[in-house]
């Protein structure tokens, strides 16, 4: 008890806090300190983070001739597989962007689909995500060549649509 006196005395004639108030900011600042660094990744974890995101993000893998019912499950609903999305017909691994066209992202309908009428239109209309560009305007058309732009610089281009599949197995093969 002798103790517990000496130090609440101590607190109170070094800081000029009662001890309530004393441990009540102490417990404050904890917290504080606790929920701040906690907001930072520790750089060992860093590293087993970045390490994990080369794992699953594979090289871009050439697809061949396929056709857009076969596109269908490369919309990264398995993770297995690689992210695609076609434009006028061309197919890219738009994988890099996962958090775009990946589940949950706000490009997820284009994911596995010809999104062409879509971009042109700017539409996010389920009718829209189509590779028919019959009837858009001049503009549109311009819309899209440079959406077309933007995804040959930026995505691999991995394979072209067909309407029916006639390739063989060799041809799928074949880089374009
Ligand atoms: C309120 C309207 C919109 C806003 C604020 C918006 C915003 C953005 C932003 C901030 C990005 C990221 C750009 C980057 O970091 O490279 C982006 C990308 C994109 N936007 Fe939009 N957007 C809008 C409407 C649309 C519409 C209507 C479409 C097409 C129907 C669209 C299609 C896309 C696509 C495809 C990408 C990804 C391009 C890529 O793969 O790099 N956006 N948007």
């Amino acid at each position: 008890m002798a103790l517990y006196a000496t130090i609440t005395d101590a607190i109170t004639q070094y800081t000029g806090l009662s001890p309530a108030a004393f441990f009540t900011i102490s417990a404050m600042m904890l917290f504080v300190y606790k929920f701040v660094s906690g907001m930072f990744v520790a750089a060992d974890d860093h590293v087993a983070v970045k390490r994990e995101q080369q794992v699953t993000l594979r090289e871009p893998v050439q697809i061949g001739s396929i056709t857009e019912e076969e596109l269908r499950p490369f919309d990264g609903s398995d993770p297995n597989k690689p992210l695609l999305m076609a434009i006028k017909g061309k197919i890219y691994d738009v994988s890099r962007s996962r958090m775009f066209y990946g589940p949950g992202g706000p490009y997820a309908l284009f994911a596995g689909r010809d999104a062409s009428r879509a971009l042109a239109l700017m539409s996010f209309e389920p009718s829209d995500l189509t590779g028919d560009i019959d009837g858009l305007s001049a503009s549109e058309l311009e819309v899209l060549e440079d959406w077309e732009a933007k995804f040959e610089e930026k995505y691999v281009k991995v394979g072209q649509l067909v309407s029916e599949r006639t390739s063989t197995a060799e041809d799928e093969t074949k880089v374009d």
